[in-house]
């Protein structure tokens, strides 16, 4: 993707997070990360419970083939993520002090960070937790966590990744920080607070990576986003794209409806954010519709063939792929 693009703007890496699994079953595939990131990162191999199963069980191998690729190739490679309600082992969940759960979660970090520590541009060090709707949850995710540390485990788990990796950077990821609405607005808020609180406290915090899974039928919020960009840069800290793709229920169903849509929606994020300064990195969460999260979550309700990536099922590039 040369041309007017993400990169050729700003010098802005472009990412791709692939799936480990069917890298070497599809060169395709495979072959597609090259031809289009500046950084491979493991989608899933990172992640708690796949690669800390059991206590001082660990399972590196699908992370390492993806993170040794990149590097092989010159390319660049991050990791996701220490903490995610999403992905917590049941033997942490049965954990029954607190001291217990900090001990795990340090121990975690620990051995992961030093392991991988050159490797990696950065980490995504705790992932989503932000309450889905701050008005009747907030202001933080319930979570095992939460439930077990209180909000503290944030700082903890920023601490510990310093520490294991004193290079890396480190990011606190969310989604549903883009758009034209009150929870929107408030999720915003909640992430500055949170930053904030993190600096305030000594604890080291390198960037805010929104996920950007993009709703058809929600409008990004150009100013608010500009105002959020610009209140992280005046605290130093940075913002990344890292979760990129199009969830286009609200499309109808036609290929090039749903592409027209995508086009918009990417277009109007990158203006948002350009506004103010380029972005760190922007990350795709997968490369091509073969293979993506969101047929599985949120696929289209009326049974349409989902269109979230980049790249179609057959690897044919989507107009919206020059604006990367
Ligand atoms: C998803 C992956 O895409 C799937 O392959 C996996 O089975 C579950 O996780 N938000 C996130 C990501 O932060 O980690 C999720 O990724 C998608 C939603």
């Amino acid at each position: 993707a040369a041309g007017t693009g993400v990169r050729a703007a700003g010098g802005v890496p472009l990412g791709g997070a692939i799936q480990a699994e069917f890298m070497e079953v599809d060169p395709g595939y495979k072959q597609a990360f090259l031809d289009h990131c500046d950084l491979i990162m493991p989608m899933n191999g990172l992640k708690f419970s796949l690669v800390h199963p059991a206590p001082g069980q660990w399972n590196f191998e699908p992370a390492d083939r993806v993170v040794d690729f990149a590097l092989q190739n010159d390319r660049l490679s991050r990791g996701t993520c220490h903490v995610w309600w999403g992905a917590t082992p049941d033997w942490v969940e049965r954990l029954d002090t607190p001291a217990a759960a900090e001990a795990a979660l340090v121990d975690h970090i620990e051995r992961i960070g030093d392991r991988y520590k050159g490797r990696l541009t950065g980490w995504d060090v705790v992932n989503e937790v932000i309450a889905n709707d701050p008005a009747t949850e907030g202001p933080l995710r319930q979570t095992v966590w939460l439930d077990k540390l209180g909000p503290k485990h944030i700082p903890i788990a920023f601490a510990a990744s310093a520490r294991a990796d004193p290079q890396a950077r480190l990011v606190i990821n969310d989604y549903d920080l883009e758009f034209v609405g009150p929870r929107f607005d408030a999720r915003r808020e909640i992430m500055l607070g949170i930053v904030r609180q993190l600096q305030d406290g000594n604890v080291p915090v390198h960037s805010v990576g929104m996920q950007g899974h993009l709703y058809a039928g929600r409008q990004i919020d150009r100013e608010g986003l500009e105002r959020f960009h610009k209140e992280l840069d005046r605290l130093g800290v940075g913002l990344m794209v890292t979760e990129l793709d199009i969830i286009d229920w609200e499309t109808p169903p036609s290929n090039a409806a749903q592409d027209e849509t995508a086009y918009g929606l990417v277009s109007d994020l990158l203006d948002a954010i350009f506004a103010w300064k380029p972005p760190q990195a922007v990350t795709v969460w997968g490369i091509t519709d073969r293979y993506s999260w969101v047929p599985d979550v949120l696929p289209r309700p009326d049974g349409h063939p989902d269109r979230p990536l980049p790249l179609d099922r057959d690897l044919r590039p989507k107009p919206w792929l020059e604006l990367l």
